[in-house]
């Protein structure tokens, strides 16, 4: 798929002030610092449509960018950053569990994984509370281009052989992403594709 706009619509702590257009979206979630505004740009082709950052924390909000006019691509906050203080955030944020459990335009949700470590407990735990809540969602392994091709293999083998372990009947549909090296793009983006027009 061709992305002829991208353009930046509005940010939310409050999942009830989303755009209210049906137009239907897909969001980006995992643990701070995984990739999930870089993967955006990259997907979009745009240096600086999400604010990235080497420091965990970056984005604070729910981010809705509008794609060719017709459909969000929306960057979350990331979880598992403990620096946030504890008064203010639960595991995962409210406004974020919120933003799931209300968003009815949410088509898909792309849990990015970070490719070099082996299965966290925090990841594990929000495929999880995707999975009970009903919620579509794809795996996406980032940071690619930081490991060689056949340790990238290796560690999503370990990835699915860890989630058969625990209750899951089968591999969730992934991706395999590199944002520094574009890698994976035409991946999601036909993914997105053929689910739009489905
Ligand atoms: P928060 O908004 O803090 O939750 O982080 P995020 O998940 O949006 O991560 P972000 O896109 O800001 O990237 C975090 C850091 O990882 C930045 O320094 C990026 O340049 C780097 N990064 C992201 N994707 C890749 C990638 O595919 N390869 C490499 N080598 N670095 C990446
Ligand atoms: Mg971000």
């Amino acid at each position: 798929m061709k992305i002829n706009s991208a353009e930046f619509i509005i940010s939310n702590s409050d999942a009830a002030k989303c755009p209210k257009d049906r137009l239907p979206e897909y969001a980006f979630i995992g643990r701070s610092n995984v990739g999930k505004s870089s993967l955006i740009n990259m997907l979009t082709n745009h240096k600086k449509l999400a604010k990235t950052s080497a420091r965990p924390g970056k984005t604070q909000l729910i981010n809705h960018f509008l794609i060719n006019k017709n459909w969000f691509l929306v960057d979350l906050p990331g979880y598992g950053y403990a620096r946030v203080s504890k008064s203010t955030k639960a595991i995962f944020q409210k406004f974020i569990t919120d933003y799931f459990e209300t968003r009815e335009q949410l088509v898909c949700a792309f849990i990015l994984i970070d490719s070099r470590l082996e299965p966290q407990k925090i990841d594990v735990e929000f495929i999880n509370y995707l999975g009970e809540s009903g919620i579509p969602f794809c795996l996406i392994f980032t940071k690619a281009d930081k490991l060689g091709k056949t340790q990238v293999q290796k560690n999503v083998a370990a990835y699915k052989k860890h989630l058969l372990a625990n209750d899951w009947e089968e591999m969730p549909q992934y991706f395999i992403t590199s944002s520094e090296e574009g890698t994976g793009k035409e991946g999601v983006l036909n993914y997105i594709e053929n689910v739009n027009n489905d």
